[in-house]
C-alpha cells in the first residue's frame, strides 16, 4: 500500500489572493443565479419589481466584477512564471470569456424587449459559469 502524501495549506497571502478572488466570484455567478431564482416571485410584487430587483443587484454585482479583474490580474502576477502554454492559451480563453460576460451583462441591463433581455440574460449566465470552471482548471 502506497502511502498518501501529506496535505499541504496554502502560504498566508495566496489564501488571501485567492479568498477574495473567489469570494467575488460567489457574488457575480451566484448572484446571477439567485437573481434568476427570484424573478417569478418578484413577478407576482408588481411589474416593476423584477426591474428593482435587477438595478439593486447591479449595485453588488458592478463592484464584485471589478474585484474579479484587480484579483485576476494579482492572480496572473502571482502564478504565470513557469506555467505550461496550454496554461497561458486557457488563461487567454479564460479573459476572453470574462470580457463577453460582463459585455454581455451590460447589454441584458440596457435590453428593452423581453427577448433580447432573455438572449442576454443567458449570454452573461453561460459565460460567467463557463469563467468560473475555467478558474478551477487553472488554480490546478
Ligand atoms: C467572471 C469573472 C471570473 C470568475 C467567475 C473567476 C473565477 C475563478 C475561480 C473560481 C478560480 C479558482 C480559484 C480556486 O480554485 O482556488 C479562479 C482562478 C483564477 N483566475 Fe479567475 N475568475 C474571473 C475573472 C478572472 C480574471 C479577469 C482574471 C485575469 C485577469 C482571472 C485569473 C485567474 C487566475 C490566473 C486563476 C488561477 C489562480 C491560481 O492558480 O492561484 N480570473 N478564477
Amino acid at each position: 500500500m502506497t502511502a498518501l502524501a501529506p496535505a499541504t495549506l496554502a502560504p498566508a497571502l495566496d489564501g488571501v489572493r485567492l479568498s477574495i478572488h473567489v469570494l467575488a466570484a460567489s457574488v457575480w455567478v451566484g448572484g446571477q443565479i439567485t437573481l434568476a431564482g427570484l424573478v417569478p416571485t418578484a413577478r407576482s410584487l408588481g411589474p416593476n419589481a423584477p426591474r428593482s430587483l435587477a438595478v439593486a443587484f447591479a449595485r453588488v454585482q458592478w463592484p464584485a466584477y471589478a474585484l474579479l479583474v484587480l484579483t485576476g490580474l494579482w492572480n496572473i502576477s502571482a502564478t504565470h512564471a513557469g506555467q505550461s502554454g496550454t496554461w497561458q492559451i486557457v488563461l487567454g480563453v479564460k479573459i476572453a470569456v470574462v470580457a463577453v460576460a460582463g459585455l454581455a451583462a451590460w447589454l441584458h441591463t440596457r435590453a428593452s424587449s423581453r427577448s433580447s433581455l432573455a438572449a442576454w440574460g443567458a449570454v452573461t449566465a453561460l459565460s460567467s459559469v463557463a469563467a468560473l470552471v475555467i478558474g478551477v482548471f487553472l488554480a490546478g
